[in-house]
């Protein structure tokens, strides 16, 4: 969590720092902090609050606001409340030392008590401070350079971090480092831009250097990078990447919202995670992370899939159309449960990490668990270059393009349609799969985006049904087989942006306790598509219709006997089950942002929540 930035360079760095901190806030925004550098000095402004906050606080206060070196965090707070005081950059004692940092310092409590007896104060209740001030109680006791005294201390550390440490009389030397948490180092001829993602400096330099974990740089204006290991000090040859994003993908343009305009996208960002990988005439799927590992996917005895949150659910119907598709048993496990037992798993096992940002603490700790105990993981990232991407074994990319709302929406599509291209071509190695089926669902999944579109045109219809609920205080999401976890998926959406209670069930599970839940107050979303048990549905439906609940269906055109049901109907195109997901949470997603905006509510950036959860 958190977005964290810097620039040493000789342009003006405000601008830079300010912009970058607005592009980072997807990331945290319970407040937010600014140093600047100058000749004879330095300003620091810090508030609770977003961005536009903090740009208002400087204004009104007159921070001055030259300088050609800068750092700047929004925070999402680990320890304690987001406030003036906790927000970062936080300074040392001698009001010398100053840091931004994301992450969390597990061991922060031990090292302030050697601290408080040492004499040091605090203002805040950060880890990050007490962080500051160790670095500057190493310094002094061993009398040793900043850069020595940071990396003595972050050997001491336990914890995650990705930091910036500037000594504010000689702020032409930055020093960077990370464990855990992203950061990426931009580079141009004389200058160096640091940020949580690459984002904030893409129209400044495509060159990019990942810092690994266990890695800290330290940057001299005008110099050569420094890059070093934080073991041993050993000198070691930064590896530049050349980026590829395209400025448009990271503006609103005529949406409202980042949320409404990627829900938008899904047509044009299902084609991009197949193109090159489906060659529909042919029927060949490619995909060289399962190409270059062809016998290991065709003698597995199972496979585990370890994700978070949005991307547990898409695990979810990975889980169905694996076993459907390649006849493998899957098991589906939450990454922060995985990391914590002692998964019983050995280099036989399959081990497949599902991620958007890639940076996801506890799926990355899950992947090197996993890998340690010497298993094969296969990633599925959105983001190029992350953390997760770089650790696995083999892996494809979802090619989603940046996703800023923090509900996701286009990567959960996009993860699908890998997991489908991922089981019909294990499907077809195994034999698990007759050849018309799959030929079938290729040509299927060819033209799937043309249905996601036309569902997309439902939003009217959608924000009608939207302004009746959008008071309501609890939702029941109902679904059954692979629509199960979309209807998971739909209430997650509702409850994080727009703080309504919602839960998702199999349909039948009903009647074994929320059935209680059903009165004429409980609207029950109902996904009732024509495949898979549809007649079990309509039995589901007359239940909660007995006790009075307000249905809302998604049916497929054509449906005459849910529609006479339900007090509400959405339409989608018909589809075959195995590919249904894609369409049915489109309609889902829609009304969870018309109730949200309809409640006044800020979509992209809802409370208590950040984009990519780099703590625990
Ligand atoms: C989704 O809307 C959420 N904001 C969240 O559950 C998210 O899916 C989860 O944190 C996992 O993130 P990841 O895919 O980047 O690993
Ligand atoms: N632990 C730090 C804090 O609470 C940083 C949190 C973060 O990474 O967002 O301020």
């Amino acid at each position: 969590m958190c977005g964290i930035i810097g620039y040493l360079g000789y342009r003006d760095a405000y601008p830079i720092i300010i912009n970058g901190l607005k592009k980072l806030e997807y990331r945290g925004y319970d407040s937010s902090g600014i140093a600047l550098f100058y000749k004879d000095g330095y300003s620091l402004c810090k508030t609770k609050g977003r961005v536009n906050e903090l740009e208002k606080k400087i204004y009104s206060n007159n921070i001055k606001i030259s300088g050609t070196i800068g750092i700047g965090h929004t925070r999402w707070a680990t320890h304690g409340v987001p406030n003036d005081l906790n927000a970062h950059p936080h300074v040392s004692n001698s009001n010398k030392l100053i840091m931004i940092h994301n992450g969390i310092i597990e061991n922060y409590h031990a090292i302030k008590i050697v601290l408080l007896k040492n004499g040091f104060t605090f203002k805040s209740k950060t880890d990050t401070e007490v962080f500051i001030n160790f670095i500057e109680y190493i310094k002094k006791e061993n009398k040793s350079s900043l850069e020595e005294a940071v990396r003595i201390s972050l050997n001491e550390i336990i914890g995650a971090y990705s930091i910036v440490v500037i000594d504010k009389s000689h702020p032409e030397t930055i020093i960077i480092a990370k464990l855990g948490s992203p950061l990426a180092l931009g580079i141009n001829d004389k200058e160096f831009f640091i940020a949580s993602d690459t984002i904030p400096f893409v129209n400044y330099t495509k060159n990019v250097i990942y810092l690994k974990d266990g890695e800290m740089a330290i940057l001299r204006k005008g110099k050569e990078l420094d890059l070093r290991k934080i073991i041993n000090n050993h000198k070691l040859n930064p590896i530049i990447k050349k980026l590829k994003i395209n400025l448009k993908q990271i503006e609103k343009g005529e949406y409202k919202y980042f949320m409404l305009k990627e829900i938008h996208e899904q047509p044009k960002t299902i084609l991009d995670t197949l193109r090159g990988r489906l060659l529909i005439p042919k029927g060949i799927i490619c995909i060289d992370g399962i190409e270059s590992n062809k016998n290991i996917f065709i003698n597995a005895k199972s496979i585990t899939i370890v994700a978070c949150g949005t991307s547990w659910h898409a695990s979810l119907i990975g889980e169905y159309l694996l076993e459907e598709l390649a006849s493998i048993p899957v098991e589906v496990e939450y990454a922060s449960e995985f990391r914590y037992r002692n998964p019983i798993i050995n280099k036989k096992n399959i081990i497949i990490v599902i991620s958007q940002s890639g940076e996801t603490a506890d799926t990355l700790a899950a992947l090197k668990l996993a890998k340690k105990k010497g298993a094969f993981v296969f990633g599925i990232c959105n983001v190029v270059g992350s953390s997760i991407a770089r650790n696995v074994d083999a892996g494809a990319y979802t090619h989603a393009g940046p996703e800023i709302g923090v509900a996701s929406t286009k990567s959960f599509t996009a993860q699908i349609t890998i997991l489908i291209l991922l089981a019909l071509k294990i499907g077809k190695y195994r034999s698990s799969i007759n050849d018309n089926r799959y030929k079938c669902l290729c040509q299927e999944l060819g033209l799937i985006s043309e249905k996601v579109y036309h569902t997309l045109k439902k939003d009217d219809s959608i924000k009608k049904i939207s302004k009746v609920y959008h008071n309501v205080n609890n939702f029941l999401y109902l679904g059954r087989g692979i629509n199960f976890p979309v209807a998971l998926e739909g209430a997650l959406k509702l409850k994080e942006i727009s703080y309504i209670h919602a839960e998702g069930y199999p349909a039948a599970e009903i009647k074994h306790g929320p059935i209680a839940l059903i009165d004429e107050n409980m609207p029950v979303v109902i996904i009732a598509t024509k495949k898979g048990c549809y007649n079990k549905i309509i039995g589901n439906i007359q239940e909660i219709k007995a006790r009075k609940g307000k249905i809302i269906a998604i049916v497929n055109e054509g449906d005459i006997q849910v529609s006479t049901l339900a007090d509400h109907v959405i339409k989608i195109p018909n589809s075959s089950e195995e590919l249904s997901p894609l369409i049915t949470v489109i309609p889902l997603q829609l009304l969870a942002y018309q109730i949200a905006y309809i409640r006044g509510e800020n979509v992209d950036q809802p409370r208590n929540l950040a984009k990519s959860v780099t703590v625990e």
